[in-house]
Order: structure tokens, then sequence, then C-alpha cells
């Protein structure tokens, strides 16, 4: 298959274009280099600088010899999203929108669109599956639900074909240790942990020790970053075989708490975190955990590393390298 893939150095992308040509599918990455990183794309991708907000760019990369576009190209810090929505806004949903008018005109009408567990909100019960109210309580996950709402209405008037992938919280780094530029500027917990293990940073602060959780601390379904991957593949090809749609949830229906990750990262590595015990960060939920029955289904996908400490050990190799 010949697959756009934006955001393709991004954190999930690059992981994400990795699988695909090992696949032996032939891609293109259209990137603006806001956080992805050149040393992450495949040496084997074409790569084209430019961003999804200037529509030119898009018509100028995007051509009717695709097959699919997946879409990785977003800003995901949920907490950032509440203080300036109006980048979000411009980045995540104009940017989304001038990408599907941009397959329309190029006749390429396949998507495989990054959405995240932000659009369900406050859980109503747990796990959460796609049947769960979509209900975000933050800017971030609203900028996904109505993506997701826009993609689905493309599909019902234009014959858009569409897989809407709800990842839970991603992490981990390559195991095969292909992909080894950081993230920069993450807000996310796991990487935040490794930057306090290698100096980055002089101590972390846990986000309150006041849930009702085991430890207190929040619960999380954290999902290794090539499984993530995997999925992609078998979304397009189910979409592709099936010409049908898909909406699933992407988690291990494991949780860890705060606490874990750091006592994870503690022995795998043989250091000491240092942390402080913090007050709770607003839109945080206590417990997130996906039920992610229906990929196992239609997809026959199963994450293959739900333990935590192969997770932290697959980060480690980068932040110390
Ligand atoms: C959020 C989004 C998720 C999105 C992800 C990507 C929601 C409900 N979830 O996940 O969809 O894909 O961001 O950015 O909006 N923590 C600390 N200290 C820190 C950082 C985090 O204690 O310095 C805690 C948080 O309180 C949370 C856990 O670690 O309990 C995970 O946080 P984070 O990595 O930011 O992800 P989420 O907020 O769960």
């Amino acid at each position: 298959m010949k697959v756009f893939v934006v955001g393709g150095a991004g954190y999930i992308g690059s992981h994400v274009v990795h699988e695909l040509i090992d696949s032996n599918h032939e891609v293109t990455i259209l990137d603006n280099l806001s956080l992805g990183l050149k040393e992450n794309i495949h040496p084997g991708a074409q790569f084209i600088e430019g961003d999804m907000r200037n529509e030119l760019d898009l018509e100028a990369a995007l051509d009717s010899s695709f097959d699919i576009v997946f879409h990785l190209g977003a800003l995901k810090a949920a907490g950032d999203s509440m203080i300036h929505p109006e980048v979000y806004a411009k980045n995540n949903i104009n940017g989304s929108i001038n990408l599907l008018n941009a397959m329309s005109k190029s006749n390429v009408k396949k998507i495989i669109f990054s959405s995240s567990a932000a659009v369900y909100g406050e859980p109503e019960y747990l796990p959460i599956d796609e049947k769960h109210k979509v209900q975000p309580i933050n800017f971030y996950g609203y900028t996904k639900s109505s993506i997701e709402d826009t993609i689905d209405w493309y599909s019902r008037l234009k014959q858009f074909n569409y897989a809407f992938l709800r990842y839970f919280n991603a992490t981990g780094y390559d195991m095969k240790g292909r992909i080894m530029g950081k993230e920069r500027g993450t807000n996310n917990l796991s990487p935040i942990v490794m930057e306090v293990l290698v100096g980055m940073r002089d101590k972390l602060t846990v986000f309150g020790r006041d849930y009702e959780t085991p430890d207190g601390t929040c619960l999380r379904d954290y999902i290794h970053v090539n499984d993530l991957a995997t999925a992609h593949l078998k979304s397009m090809n189910y979409i592709l075989e099936k010409k049908q749609n898909l909406t699933v949830n992407l988690g291990t229906g494991k949780t860890y708490s705060v606490l874990d990750l750091i006592s994870a990262t503690e022995k795998v590595s043989g250091k000491k975190i240092a942390y402080d015990i913090g007050a709770r960060r607003p839109g945080d939920t206590a417990s997130l955990v996906a039920d992610s029955s229906l990929a196992y289904e239609l997809l026959q996908w199963k994450p293959k590393y739900a333990d935590i400490e192969e997770i932290m050990n697959s980060m480690l190799r980068v932040y110390l390298s």
C-alpha cells in the first residue's frame, strides 16, 4: 500500500512508520517538526516538511496515488489544551479539516485516525468500552471527538472509510531500539519519570495521593507504543478488506498506579527516583482502564507488552543513550 502519514516523525507516528515499512508498505510522511524529530524518521520513508494548518502543503503532498492516510498529527497535552484552546483548535481541528478536504480533492478516502480515551471524559463505569458516552472534560479530548464526528460525516456524505483508534496511555519505546530520539516538551508521566532518572529534571511531583485507589495515586492503562503500531496495521487491513468503519479502544485492560511506574523504573534501573506528593491535577480521574475486547475480536489484536517493568525498560535504553 502507498501510505501518507501525517505526524510520522512524532512519538507514536515514528513507531507506526517503522511497522509499516517492516511490512513492505511505501510511506510518505508529512510533519511540521514542531514536536517530531528528524532522527526518528525511518530512512526508507519519504519525508516532506509541511504543516496541516496550511492547505497548500497538503494539496502539494497528497495526490491520488495514495491508498490511505494515517493521521497522527496532533498536539496532545490535555492540561495545556485548557489554557491554550485556540492553539489546539487551529492545529488539531482546523488541521484535520484541511487534511480531510485535501483527501477529498485527491480522492483518497481511507483514514486511520489517532483518537484517544480522552473522548470519554469522566468514566461512568470501568473498564470503558466503546459504547461508553463520549463526553470529554478537556479541550484536547474535545478536539478528538469533534474530528471523529467530522470524519463520520465525511463517511456518510463523501464515502470516506475510517478507523478511529482510541488510545489509552501510550508509553514505552521501540523494543528493537530503532527509535532513539527523546520526546520534547513532554507532560506525560513515563517520560517525566525518565527525565528525573537521567538528571534532566530534579524531581517528579505525584499529582495527588488521596484518590480511592490502593496506594492513593491514579491508575492508568499503559499501552506499549509497538502494540499501538501493530493495531494501526491491523486496522488498515480491516477497513481495506471489510470496507467497514471501525472504532476501537486500544489498551491492555491492566492498570498501574503512578507509584507503580516509579517503583518499576527504580527496579529496572537500580536507581532512586526523586519525587514529592503534590495536589491533584485538575481534570484527572482516579482510574482509567480499557475494555479492548472489540479490538481483540475484530482485529485479532492483543498487546504483547503489558508488563510495566518491560515497558519502562524499553524507555531506559533511550534515556540512558
Ligand atoms: C492524558 C489523556 C490521554 C492522552 C494523554 C496524552 C485524558 C483523560 N487522558 O492522559 O487521552 O492520550 O494525556 O498526553 O485526558 N502524573 C503525575 N505527575 C506528572 C505527570 C503525570 O503524577 O508529572 C500522573 C497523572 O496525574 C496521571 C498519570 O500520571 O494520573 C498519567 O498522566 P499523563 O501521562 O499526563 O496521562 P493522562 O493524563 O492519564
